[in-house]
């Protein structure tokens, strides 16, 4: 069967030729990969700064937003049966005993940095025909979702963020009895990661802005107002205009990836406050920012910058909950999402590069 291979020490991305896998174990599910999304971290890994390929092999299968068909099951599988739709989770545990999270179910939290994540650190990913895992990793999907839940390993990342925000509101008396309504949100940038991480807070009754580049009549911001969140250009207005816009500002969700605005904003975040990070930036040179107010405001104001990557199950099953909902709301916003189908020939082309908001490979 094909995959898209990266080859760090050759510096080679391209199409191989593997065999298919086979269900090793009881609780093993083979499925056929229907559909895998493209995002800025199989770009970074196609251009060397990020990822390892798995011990003893010299090439690294990438992809890790993938949605399946299961064709095939272990005799001990209970959830999910032949036919069945289902997403993927990215990230494997790590083999020691003394790691509580990931010994827990919640690899995402492992505290060894011995965990793999499937297209990006030591074991093979999703864009190829089929691939075999076992069922605790495999998320089942209504047939309604099929046409967009390949965005549920992104949408994920937004669920987790969301998880990591009720958690810590919880310090605050009170804070979950008020209606959402009277909180200002705001949403770092407005690629996939952050239209979805919108949709979320949307949807989870924000009074949300997405600031970030971009013309009004682009089509990322189309989705903005599509949604019912309000979009500010950051071409127009530098981050002080944000607390004058928007006054006390509840949650910033970042996901740019980019640590000077990110910085910018942090330092107009609103008391009790609450800033997540999502971005991987690149390592360059150190950059300039305003620490002391930062500082000042963090101890003054009871703020909290929290980062998270990766997610849990619970997070994939409330992103199918979402998905649902968000389908039912803003149907032509989620769909419009993906920008571009292609093939898994035409897969390199389409990691080299850029552009739209989400490419998706679609089997032939
Ligand atoms: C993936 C996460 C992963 C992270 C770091 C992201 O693109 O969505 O699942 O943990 O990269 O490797
Ligand atoms: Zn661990």
């Amino acid at each position: 069967m094909k995959a898209l291979a990266v080859f760090p020490s050759s510096r080679e991305v391209r199409l191989i030729d593997q065999p298919e896998p086979v269900i090793a174990g009881p609780t093993e599910v083979k499925l056929r990969i229907l559909e895998a999304g493209i995002c800025g971290t199989d770009r970074e890994i196609a251009s060397f700064i990020y990822g390892a390929p798995p011990v003893n092999s010299p090439h690294l299968v990438i992809g890790h937003e993938a949605l399946g068909e299961v064709i095939d099951v272990g005799s001990g599988v209970t959830g999910l049966a032949p036919g069945d739709l289902a997403v993927l989770m990215v990230r494997r545990p790590c083999p020691h005993d003394h790691c509580i999270p990931c010994r827990s179910g919640r690899q995402d939290f492992c505290i060894t940095g011995d965990f793999t994540e499937r297209g990006i650190k030591g074991a093979h990913g999703y864009m190829t025909e089929f691939v075999v895992d076992d069922e605790r990793y495999i998320v089942k999907v209504p047939k309604e979702l099929r046409e967009v839940a390949v965005l549920l390993e992104p949408l994920s990342v937004a669920e987790k963020a969301a998880e990591q925000v009720r958690i810590v509101a919880e310090r605050l008396p009170g804070y979950l009895k008020v209606d959402p309504r009277n909180f200002r949100a705001v949403v770092l940038g407005a690629g996939p990661i952050g239209l979805l991480g919108a949709m979320k807070l949307v949807h989870s009754k924000f009074d949300t802005y997405v600031y970030s580049r971009g013309k009004a009549d682009s089509p990322n911001v189309r989705i903005v107002s599509a949604i019912g969140a309000h979009f500010i250009s950051s071409e127009e207005h530098p981050p002080a205009d944000l607390a004058k816009m928007l006054g006390n500002i509840i949650v910033v969700y970042e996901a740019t990836g980019v640590a000077k605005i990110s910085f910018d904003v942090l330092s107009v975040l609103g008391v009790n406050g609450i800033f997540i990070f999502t971005g991987v930036p690149g390592v360059t040179a150190p950059i300039e920012i305003d620490a002391e107010q930062i500082m000042r405001n963090l101890v003054l104001k009871n703020q909290v910058i929290c980062g998270t990557v990766n997610a849990g199950c619970s997070s994939f099953e409330e992103g199918v909950d979402d998905l649902g909902s968000f389908m039912q709301r803003f149907p032509a916003a989620v769909r419009a999402l993906i920008t571009a189908r292609i093939t898994l020939d035409d897969a390199r082309d389409a990691v080299l590069s850029r552009g739209g908001i989400k490419s998706v490979i679609t089997a032939a």
